[in-house]
């Protein structure tokens, strides 16, 4: 059987050990040649990249493994590459998040003028991974996970239509499996679900099992009450403030009783409640740096002090197997079912063609099949315009270098007041972002 070479693209990233152990768990379905981590940063990759060495050297010494900041190393000869860059790091993810809240904006990775601000940072990195792929192994596939996927997906879909990358997000995924553990279920695979929308803003409409049942009235009988606030194995949204948000799920849940939703959308809906209770000098790139970040350094560390990885693990979950699920179902042509970000080209009828939408596709060897939604109601239709058009702004600030389109997306966007509020928060932005940004005229 043919083995795969994988590249991950961020191999500093807190998520690379995760997904190295996924990949090495999964390797009877998923058989691996060679894993190598590409960062452009070398003093961060290096701890995981030596610890992921020893780990794979004492359990998997078959699959050949190296980590380098040079891409002609990184990216030759490789099937996928597997990609969660954050260009700017935590230090920047925090005054993404700190900047708006002065304001009482929502101060959010990805949402609101933070994630904005991270999408004006983040097109140039994924664009440039992107570029050293196709030139090193021109057939080989990029599966995404670099934020904010919503504004990557449409920079990628305007600059690189041809390109073999899928823009992914693990939140659906993740949420899946509260549903399917609250309605008593093994696995979310035994779920048929229907879901439409944009990345981190979208509606389930529809559950049932596989022989059509429909699981919707138990789930929300749930959701209206508690969210999605159950006690599962959800390592990677452990953290106080993640069940605080899945709590809140119920309060987005009653805006539409129809269907249940995705956990970001408080962030628009609730914007002012969600303000009310952060925390303007501490937030979550705070809790993150304090948290995921020193755990698992401190575990890469614990290991090449010991020379050995024995008694040493770290968290995976669904975040690492859904992006091998995907790998698999391109590369044995499975048509599994799955959440991808796509442009709508129709799916959703009543929406923009050229809008990126995250909706069910069938996956096989030749990439993603979106499935028909068919028409979607009006409440739900003008907040995704509206978010839509503010994604497009922040793609056409960042390619045109325009304050004015930029401004224009800030003031659009659900989160922030008034024109002037998005002046004084753009201004600020532009001042903290000037290594990273396109300077705007
Ligand atoms: P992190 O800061 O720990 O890791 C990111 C790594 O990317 C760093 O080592 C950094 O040096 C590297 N990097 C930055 N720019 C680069 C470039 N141009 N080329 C190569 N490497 C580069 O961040 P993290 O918390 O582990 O998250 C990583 C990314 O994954 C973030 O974008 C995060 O938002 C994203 N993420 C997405 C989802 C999703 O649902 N789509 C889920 C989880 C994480
Ligand atoms: C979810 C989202 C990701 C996001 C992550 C943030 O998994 O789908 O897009 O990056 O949460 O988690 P963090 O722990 O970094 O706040
Ligand atoms: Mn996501």
């Amino acid at each position: 059987m043919k083995k795969f070479n994988i590249t991950i693209a961020g191999g500093g990233s807190t998520y690379t050990p995760g997904i190295v152990l996924m990949l090495m768990e999964e390797s009877y379905r998923f058989p691996i040649g060679e894993i190598r981590l590409y960062d452009n940063l070398a003093s961060r990759q290096e701890p995981i990249g030596e610890a992921m060495k020893i780990l794979l050297k004492e359990r998997h010494p078959e699959i050949t493994f190296s980590y380098t900041t040079d891409p002609e190393e990184a990216f030759t000869g490789i099937d996928f590459v597997f990609a969660h860059i954050r260009v700017g790091l935590y230090a920047m993810r925090e005054l993404d998040e700190k900047i708006p809240l002065k304001y009482n904006v929502v101060g959010q990775e990805t949402c609101g003028p933070g994630g904005l601000a991270y999408g004006m940072r983040s097109i140039g990195g994924v664009l440039e991974v992107l570029d050293y792929m196709e030139k090193y192994s021109p057939n080989a596939w990029m599966l995404n996970y670099s934020n904010p996927a919503a504004i990557v997906a449409e920079a990628t879909r305007r600059l690189r239509p041809n390109s073999k990358i899928i823009n992914i997000c693990d939140m659906p995924v993740a949420l899946e499996n509260i549903m399917a553990n609250i309605l008593g279920l093994e696995s979310r695979k035994e779920m048929i679900v229907r879901y439409y929308g944009l990345n981190h803003f979208g509606w389930w409409t529809s559950i049932t099992d596989k022989n059509g049942k429909d699981l919707m009235p138990e789930l929300k009988a749930f959701v209206k009450e508690k969210g999605y606030a159950k006690e599962t194995e959800d390592y990677q949204h452990r953290a106080q403030s993640w069940k605080d948000t899945y709590l809140m799920a119920k309060d987005v849940y009653a805006l539409d009783p129809s269907t249940v939703p995705n956990t970001y959308l408080k962030y628009y809906l609730l914007q002012d409640e969600v303000v009310k209770h952060s925390n303007k000098e501490y937030t979550r790139a705070n809790e993150v740096m304090d948290s995921r970040e020193k755990e698992v350094f401190g575990t890469a560390r614990a290991i090449i002090e010991k020379g050995s990885a024995d008694g040493y693990t770290f968290a995976t979950g669904a975040h690492a197997t859904f992006i091998v699920d995907l790998a698999c179902a391109l590369a044995f042509n499975t048509k599994e079912r799955m959440l991808l970000i796509v442009p709508n080209n129709g799916a959703i009828s009543n929406f923009d063609d050229d809008a990126m939408v995250e909706i069910p596709c069938l996956v096989g060897s030749e990439g993603p099949e979106p499935l028909s939604i068919g028409t979607i109601p009006t409440f739900q239709k003008g907040l995704m315009e509206q978010q839509v058009a503010v994604e497009k702004l922040t793609v056409d600030a960042w390619m045109e270098h325009s304050y004015l389109k930029m401004h224009q997306a800030l003031t659009l966007s659900k989160t922030v007041p008034s024109a002037s509020v998005a002046k004084k928060i753009l201004d600020e932005l532009i001042e903290a972002n000037r290594e990273y940004w396109p300077e705007l005229k």
